[in-house]
């Protein structure tokens, strides 16, 4: 008689509560930065070396929100240290948005990965995850108010605006929803750095960098 594989146990709410408990008494960038470092809210603490926050000004107006943190983000313990965060870098800048009016996070704060040998592969981050960590980028949007959200791949767009949202269909436009004045999606920059041969990369970054300024189009009107 076959005997059925068991079934992967499911994490029990009560050993991972999710973020909301671990949110500190007072809700600002750096009572918030520093509890972070101590959620234990889901399993995804566990592997990772670092809890990765936002980073940006409270006074930031525009808000970039990605997936979680890669592999240079989990080491470095800020978001978007890598090739994807130089790769956005440089379409803020061409779209004119500075530094200190963008404020970088992810839905989930911890790195999420197997391990190859070597290498750390990037792991996607399940509902369970993304709404144990939610409490986290809940603040930081009550905190920082942008006027612009920017959704950085379908993670973080179906994360914020439902599953049935898609990237392809609507980026680059500005769309009304409570998350703040406009909000945008686009693709994730890691997705342009994974295009199979240089054609259609660079294609990809065009598109890219059109939906940012497009984004930077909106940000001079405020
Ligand atoms: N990818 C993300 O989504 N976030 C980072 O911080 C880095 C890479
Ligand atoms: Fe907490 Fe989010 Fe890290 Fe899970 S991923 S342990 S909820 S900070």
């Amino acid at each position: 008689m076959a005997v059925r594989a068991p079934r992967q146990p499911r994490p029990d709410p009560g050993d991972y509560p999710g973020g909301q408990a671990f949110l500190p008494e007072k809700h600002t960038l750096p009572t918030l930065r520093q509890a972070v470092t101590a959620c234990k809210g889901c399993p995804l603490y566990r592997n990772a070396t670092h809890a990765v926050f936002g980073e940006g000004l409270a006074s930031a107006r525009v808000m970039l929100i990605g997936e979680q943190p890669g592999d240079s983000e989990d080491l470095a313990g800020k978001p978007f240290v890598g090739p994807s965060g130089r790769l956005l870098d440089a379409a803020l800048q061409a779209a004119g948005i500075p530094r200190s009016d963008a404020y970088v996070t992810n839905v989930v704060k911890h790195f999420k990965y197997t391990q190859r040998g070597k290498r750390r592969i990037h792991d996607k981050p399940n509902r369970y995850e993304i709404t144990a960590c939610k409490p986290w980028l809940a603040e930081e949007l009550e905190v920082v108010e942008p006027d612009i959200v920017v959704l950085l791949g379908a993670t973080a767009a179906q994360a914020l605006l439902g599953g049935t949202f898609r990237v392809t269909k609507q980026r680059g436009q500005a769309l009304e929803t409570e998350l703040a004045r406009w909000t945008f999606a686009t693709v994730h920059p890691s997705s342009v750095l994974r295009a199979p041969d240089e054609d259609t990369r660079r294609v990809a970054k065009d598109d890219f960098f059109h939906d940012l300024g497009v984004v930077g189009q909106y940000f001079r009107k405020l």
